[in-house]
């Protein structure tokens, strides 16, 4: 499978207008991103020294509100340079009444996706041989999802619990790749082949006991080395047969390497992991930290992409980006605070502003009480913006995975 450029529509490099800068390389003039939590210009040396005593490792940084001279070289040509809207992404502004139906589709295709998924696992479990057939129809299903509303099943996918994070995985692997790689420029015909890796990348979990997968707190060194072996697991059970395209089977094997060489399970670097291995990677990492695990609470999708940033040597930095196009900064279902003090939750991504969502405001932080609902579209409207991100924990949204995509279908 070639690698697509990753160039706008008519040929000009997209880049993104906000960059993570090491603490090291902060400087006077930048301004902090609200994805660090925070949103200031630094102006004083001693703000640096906060940030470097917070801990964190960088911060995110905006281009287009940094002074250019601040700015490392690296950081400087892409300042200035807009991302071309894409024809790929969901058009922006969609109807109400057309998101509630796409939300509504992608729910049920996500609950009669569980069936033939669980299936699918069941015969791998009993040593049957796969064959492409009994997954084309599903990963067709899910392409048109992502085509028609990419937000609706990768939001509504992120939401799961311990019984059913198994096969939501998969799907949201799955979906999560398609969207990617529409977005990387791959063709139709490719787009389905790597939404069919991501749906069987851990395929050779079934091989792989329950006790271990399911086991709270970290595994031994002894259950690590057999959890890692549903990589050749994986490889091994879809080879059977040969009826699965090479990609699916290089995904199965190769989405725990990392560019540095320090994955498994054959410590591969840099380019000799294939790029759908990379996309792969940074998907599959995606879902799992923005997931509840039995042993851990899901950490907010937007601090998310902020660790993954952080480790170095891990994923492809130029797919990453491309990736972050693809879910948003605030991804769909996010909680955010305003600059004019209100609650909001991500509606749309923008799609030329990843930093100007599209917000249904529905509460006011002053008056500590809830707002009449109004759709904000951050782009259009500059006399608002997006603050900061928020836990919904900590505003009393305990429910907020269930409270959200109710919120979502309101007219
Ligand atoms: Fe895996
Ligand atoms: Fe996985």
């Amino acid at each position: 499978m070639p690698h697509p450029a990753t160039e706008g529509s008519a040929g000009e490099p997209v880049r993104e207008k906000i960059v993570w800068v090491r603490m090291e390389e902060l400087a006077l003039g930048m301004f902090v991103h609200p994805l660090s939590s925070a949103s200031f210009l630094i102006a004083r040396k001693e703000q640096i020294q906060t940030l470097a005593e917070s801990g964190a490792k960088g911060v995110f940084v905006d281009l287009v509100k940094s002074a250019p001279a601040s700015l490392p070289d690296w950081a400087r040509g892409m300042a200035g340079m807009r991302p071309k809207p894409s024809s790929e992404t969901t058009a922006p502004g969609l109807q109400r009444n057309s998101r509630a139906a796409a939300f509504d589709r992608a729910r049920q295709l996500l609950n009669r996706s569980r069936a033939p998924v669980e299936r699918l696992l069941r015969q791998a479990r009993l040593g049957k041989t796969l064959e492409k057939r009994q997954v084309v129809d599903l990963v067709e299903d899910i392409a048109t999802s992502v085509e028609q509303c990419a937000s609706a099943i990768v939001s509504l996918s992120r939401i799961k619990t311990v019984d059913n994070f198994t096969y939501l995985h998969s799907l949201a692997v799955c979906a999560l790749m398609v969207n990617f790689a529409r977005l990387a420029g791959f063709g139709q015909a490719d787009v389905r082949e790597l939404g069919m890796a991501g749906l069987l990348h851990d395929v050779g979990k079934t091989a792989v006991g329950s006790a271990i997968l399911t086991k709270p707190g970290s595994l031994t060194p002894e259950e690590m080395a057999v959890m890692r072996t549903h990589t050749t697991a994986g490889h091994e059970i879809l080879s059977r047969g040969g009826h699965f395209p090479a990609t699916v089977l290089d995904v199965a094997l190769h989405h725990h390497e990392k560019i540095d060489g320090t994955g498994y399970p054959d410590k591969l670097a840099g380019d000799s992991i294939s790029v759908p291995a990379r996309m792969a990677a940074i998907a599959d990492v995606y879902d799992a930290v923005t997931s509840n695990r039995p042993y851990k609470e899901a950490s907010l999708p937007s601090e998310s992409l902020a660790d993954m940033f952080t480790w170095q040597g891990h994923f492809d930095q130029d797919l990453l980006h491309t990736f972050i196009r693809s879910v948003g900064i605030y991804p769909v279902g996010s909680l955010v605070r305003l600059a004019s003090d209100r609650l909001g939750l991500v509606l749309e991504q923008d799609a030329i502003d990843l930093t100007k969502p599209v917000v249904r405001v529905f509460y006011s932080i002053a008056q500590r009480a809830p707002l009449t609902i109004t759709d904000l579209s951050l782009a259009r409207d500059g006399n608002d913006s997006v603050l900061s991100r928020e836990d919904p924990r900590k505003w009393g949204f305990h429910d907020w995975d269930r409270r959200w995509p109710e919120m979502i279908r309101l007219d």
